[in-house]
């Protein structure tokens, strides 16, 4: 099981996940989207910021290796395409015609960084952007640990079933450096995040690889206990979960 098999349910995402998008308002400001700019979103979800970008006068196309995700772009009146990162096959006509990429909380779902990296600068013209945030070196450390302590109980190896990546500052850096960007800004921060509801709702959410393929009552169980493991540090007297979050994020310009 990796982050390939981690689906996406627009309905629940908006529900949700719609802090996602509403915190990556804040990256957009360091992409600073100029009219008639010519951008992609690259992992555009649901098209919250795509629609954001196209509201800032730029000719933006949405990319998502969802299908649902790039149909709900799509309904916004927004062009978008579905592709995978690692790939990005079907843009290779736009090499070199895009302004600038932009990214937000997806590319710690793809642990091959290279290949995506490398793919921006195709796409890029000399001088274009590459701006992003993604979760950073100890992201969601409590969860995380929790869901392979758990795991491990039920003699589940959760290793195999985690391809999260969360690289440091430094490690992030050099993979841009060496794909021939200039890192302009970089920078990794806490950013603990309220949820909208209860840790197993998130886990349903975000953790599908680790859980999906377990029988019904492992899964509750499993769920159960990462709720019970984390609680003393996560969750308040009111029963508001608020979750590790730590951000890497970046700002880097291809050179020619
Ligand atoms: C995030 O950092 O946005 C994230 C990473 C893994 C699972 C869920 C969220």
């Amino acid at each position: 099981m990796n982050a390939d098999q981690q689906r996406w349910d627009p309905d629940c995402y908006r529900c949700w996940a719609a802090y996602v998008p509403a915190l990556g308002r804040d990256v957009m400001g360091l992409l600073d989207p100029r009219p008639g700019e010519r951008v992609l979103d690259l992992g555009c979800g649901d098209g919250i910021l795509t629609a954001h970008m196209a509201a800032c006068g730029c000719n933006v196309l949405g990319v998502d290796r969802d299908a649902g995700f790039v149909k709900a772009t799509r309904q916004r009146g927004l062009s978008a395409v579905q592709a995978d990162a690692r790939h990005l096959l079907g843009l290779k006509l736009w090499a070199g015609s895009f302004d600038a990429v932009f990214s937000n909380a997806v590319l710690h779902w793809i642990p091959e960084a290279a290949a995506v990296i490398a793919n921006v600068r195709r796409l890029l013209r000399d001088g274009g952007r590459f701006v992003g945030e993604l979760g950073g070196a100890g992201n969601i450390a409590t969860v995380r640990q929790a869901l392979h302590q758990a795991l491990h109980c039920h003699g589940i190896d959760a290793a195999s079933r985690d391809s999260w990546f969360f690289p440091t500052a430094d490690g992030y850096r050099h993979l841009l450096e060496d794909h021939g960007f200039q890192v302009t800004e970089i920078r990794l921060f806490p950013r603990p995040t309220p949820l909208p509801g209860p840790l197993s709702q998130w886990l349903d959410t975000f953790a599908a690889t680790f859980l999906d393929g377990l029988d019904p009552a492992t899964r509750q169980a499993v769920v159960d206990e990462v709720s019970k493991r984390t609680a003393s540090r996560l969750c308040n007297a009111d029963g508001l979960w608020t979750v590790d979050y730590v951000r890497l994020r970046f700002r880097a310009v291809k050179l020619g």
